[in-house]
């Protein structure tokens, strides 16, 4: 694994994936990390709390699209990898406004690439040969699939959403750098994560919540959308696979072979809720209620992870029930988070309806 010589820099380690990434670097290997974190209402620090006191982290409150910021950032810290995972992240919100989402997801990806490229081009010897981009994307930028078939890394790019769109965006600027510049950038595209820390806008974290506070289960559309789950622990461990043994200028797709129907994981969350955490009211299926469709909503996603798995022997550890287990049971035992979120920054309204008449 990375020694105490290894310096990377995550951006968005405060974020739901970016923070198990920190976690996971900080528990299972000896690598210095710099976390690049703009603290959006998508961020929050008690995330990496266990990695906060130790001297072989450091947090920077920085904007990916601030060049000067990230220049300083580099030259102090030195990395000899970036793991870049600082985006807008809610298909829902990107629906609503898209703006920051080409700002941060897009300039903010070529500013990274700008200053990063800089700083590269100035190493000489191990390490500018060792140095590493890596850019964390979504299988979201290969569009909606039918009832079969699978996203590989040579389907092509049909972004759906603005969301989508503006990761495609950014993984094409990577590309990019690396053809024009050399950068020695590499892709990952992954499937729909669950776990730990999820901000409570997701599906998941969203359906638990509103379950505890006896709220509806809002179920968009017929609830037959199909998303392909990984356990956030899993996505971590492949993106510092990736990150230490993936080839430059390639991508690698991640997921996690657990195709399900919303309406059924949403049942399953309620039978699991039903077991650790029983209302007195009556099954918490009960809440389900049926709403209107998410616009331009992607039917499925499923993705083929057999190249990570050929080339890097990564696969998914977690099966889709032991995940949902303790995911529920990290939510009842950590109200007092999702309670906090939820009061500062979002409240569990229905997000990602088209208003008439905006433009
Ligand atoms: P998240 O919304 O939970 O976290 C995003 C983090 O980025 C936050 O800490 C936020 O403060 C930070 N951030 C936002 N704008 C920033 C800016 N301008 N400068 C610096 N920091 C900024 O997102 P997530 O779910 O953890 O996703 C992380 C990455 O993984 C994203 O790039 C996302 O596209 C990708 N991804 C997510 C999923 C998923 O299921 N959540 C699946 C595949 C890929
Ligand atoms: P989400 O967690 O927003 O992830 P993504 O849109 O990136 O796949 O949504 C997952 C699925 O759940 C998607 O098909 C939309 C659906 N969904 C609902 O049915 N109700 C909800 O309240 C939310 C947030 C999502």
């Amino acid at each position: 694994m990375f020694s105490s010589s290894e310096r990377i820099l995550v951006t968005g380690g405060a974020g739901f994936i970016g923070s198990a990434v920190v976690r996971a670097l900080f528990r299972n290997t000896d690598a210095r990390i710099i976390n690049a974190d703009k603290l959006t209402y998508a961020g929050d620090l008690a995330s990496v709390a266990e990695a906060s006191a130790s001297d072989r982290y450091v947090f920077e409150h920085a904007d990916v699209c601030d060049g000067k910021m990230l220049s300083r950032i580099f030259r102090t810290h030195q990395p000899t990898a970036v793991l870049h995972l600082a985006a807008e992240s809610h298909v829902d919100r990107s629906i609503n406004g898209a703006a920051e989402f080409i700002r941060t997801n897009v300039v903010g990806t070529q500013t990274l690439l700008d200053v990063a490229r800089s700083y590269w081009s100035e190493l000489d010897g191990d390490r500018k040969q060792g140095f590493r981009f890596h850019h964390v994307s979504t299988d979201e930028v290969y569009g909606s699939l039918d009832d079969s078939g699978f996203f590989t890394e040579e389907s092509a790019y049909r972004p759906n959403s603005p969301y989508a769109a503006s990761k495609a965006s950014s993984d094409h600027l990577v590309h990019a750098w690396h053809r024009t510049y050399g950068l020695p950038a590499i892709i990952t595209n992954c499937s729909n994560n669950y776990g730990p820390y999820q901000f409570p806008e997701k599906l998941i974290p969203l359906m638990i919540c509103q379950a505890l506070d006896g709220k509806s289960l809002p179920v968009y559309g017929s609830g037959r959308n199909v998303r392909d789950w990984l356990y956030v622990e899993d996505h971590a461990s492949a993106l510092i696979t990736v990150l230490r043994r993936g080839r430059p200028g390639e991508t690698y797709n991640i997921g996690g072979s657990a195709e399900t129907a919303n309406i059924d994981l949403v049942e399953r969350l309620c039978s699991v809720l039903d077991r650790l955490h029983p209302d007195a009211e009556g099954p918490y299926r009960r809440l389900i209620t049926f709403v209107p469709d998410r616009p331009g909503h992607d039917f499925r996603y499923a993705i083929d992870y057999a190249k990570i798995k050929r080339e890097l022997g990564w696969h998914p550890r977690e099966t889709l029930e032991g995940g949902i287990e303790k995911t529920v049971r990290w939510y009842l035992a950590n109200r007092r988070w999702t309670d906090r979120i939820r009061s500062r920054n979002y409240d569990g309204r229905r997000l990602g309806l088209v208003a008439s008449g905006a433009w």
